[in-house]
C-alpha cells in the first residue's frame, strides 16, 4: 500500500473519541468519520453525547456510538471500553480528549484548594491513563491501534500571566500544566511499551484556539505572538493532526507530540 490517499482512508475502523460532545473533540471526531471511521463519543452525559453522535451520522453516514463515561473512575473507563469492543469487536483507535478546566474556583496556586488540584490531576492525566489501560488492552490482544493523547502547550511552556491579567482572563492552574507534562511524558513511555504490539502513542499539543468566549483584547495579545498570528480555529485547524496520527500515514511515527500551535511556542 503506498497511495498517500490510502494511507489515509479510516473505512472499517473504530475510533473512540472521549468528551467529544463539542469544542475540539467533536472536531476530531468528525474529522475521522469523514474518511469512514466508526466512532464512538463519550461524554458524562449520555444525552450530549447521543446529540453529537447524531450530528455526525447525519453528516458522515458511519455506525455512531454514544456512551456515558466520567474518565476519572476507573469502573465507568472499564465500562466504556468492554461497551466499545463489544459493539464492533474491535477497537482501532483512541482519542484521549476529555480534560480542560475542571471548574470555576480560585486558580491561584496558593489560593486553592487542595481537593480542585486534585480534581485537575484525575481529570487531566489520570483519566487518559485509564483510558489507555482499557482500551490499549484490546488493541494488544488484536496487535493494532492508534492512541492519540490530547496535551497542550501548557505542558512545555510556562504561561505568560502578564497577558491573561491585563485582559481579565484570571489566573491559570499550575496542576493543568503538571497534568498537560505528564501526558506527554506518558505517550512517550507508552509507546515503547505498546511498539511490539503494534500500537502506536502519540500526542497533540493544541495551542490557544479561540471558542468565541476569549475577551478581544486576549485574542490581539495572542495572536501577536504566534507566528501565524492568530489563534487556532474550531472546526478546522485540529482535524488534520488528528485523522494524520490515527491513519496508516503516520507508520512510522510514535511517542511523538505534534504541536498545532501556530508557532506560538517557537517564536521568542
Ligand atoms: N481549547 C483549547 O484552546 C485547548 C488548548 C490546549 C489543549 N486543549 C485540550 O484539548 C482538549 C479539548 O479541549 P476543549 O477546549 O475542546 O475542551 P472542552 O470544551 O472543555 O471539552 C472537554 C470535554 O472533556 C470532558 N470532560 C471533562 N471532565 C471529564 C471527566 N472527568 N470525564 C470525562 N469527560 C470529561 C467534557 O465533556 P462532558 O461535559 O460532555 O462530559 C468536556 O466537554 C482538552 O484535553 C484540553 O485540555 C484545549
Amino acid at each position: 500500500m503506498s497511495n498517500v490517499r490510502e494511507l489515509f482512508r479510516l473505512d472499517g475502523k473504530v475510533a473512540i473519541v472521549t468528551g467529544a460532545a463539542y469544542n475540539l473533540g467533536f472536531d476530531m471526531a468528525i474529522g475521522l468519520a469523514e474518511l469512514g471511521a466508526d466512532i464512538v463519543i463519550t461524554s458524562r452525559m449520555l444525552s450530549k453525547a447521543q446529540e453529537a453522535a447524531d450530528k455526525i451520522k447525519t453528516a458522515c453516514h458511519v455506525d455512531m456510538l454514544a456512551l456515558q463515561m466520567d474518565h476519572s473512575d476507573w469502573g465507568q473507563v472499564e465500562d466504556m471500553a468492554e461497551k466499545a469492543h463489544a459493539w464492533k469487536e474491535h477497537i482501532d483507535i483512541l482519542i484521549n480528549n476529555a480534560g480542560g478546566r475542571t471548574e470555576h474556583v480560585e486558580s491561584n496556586l496558593f489560593k486553592r484548594p487542595p481537593e480542585s488540584i486534585v480534581d485537575m490531576i484525575h481529570t487531566n492525566l489520570i483519566g487518559p491513563l485509564f483510558c489507555c489501560k482499557a482500551v490499549g488492552r484490546f488493541m494488544m490482544e488484536q496487535g493494532w491501534g492508534k492512541i492519540i493523547n490530547i496535551a497542550s502547550i501548557a505542558g512545555l511552556v510556562g504561561r505568560n500571566r502578564r497577558m491573561y491579567k491585563r485582559n481579565n482572563k484570571g489566573d491559570q492552574p499550575i496542576d493543568y500544566a503538571a497534568a498537560k507534562a505528564g501526558i506527554i511524558g506518558m505517550t512517550r513511555d507508552l509507546a515503547g511499551l505498546m511498539s511490539p504490539y503494534g500500537v502506536y502513542v502519540n500526542a497533540i499539543s493544541p495551542g490557544g484556539f479561540d471558542k468565541g468566549d476569549c475577551p478581544e483584547g486576549f485574542v490581539k495579545d495572542y495572536s501577536d505572538v504566534t507566528i501565524l498570528g492568530r489563534m487556532g480555529r474550531m472546526g478546522l485547524d485540529i482535524k488534520g493532526a488528528a485523522v494524520f496520527l490515527a491513519s496508516s500515514a503516520s507508520d512510522y511515527v510514535t511517542g511523538h507530540n505534534l504541536v498545532v500551535d501556530g508557532g506560538f511556542t517557537i517564536w521568542k
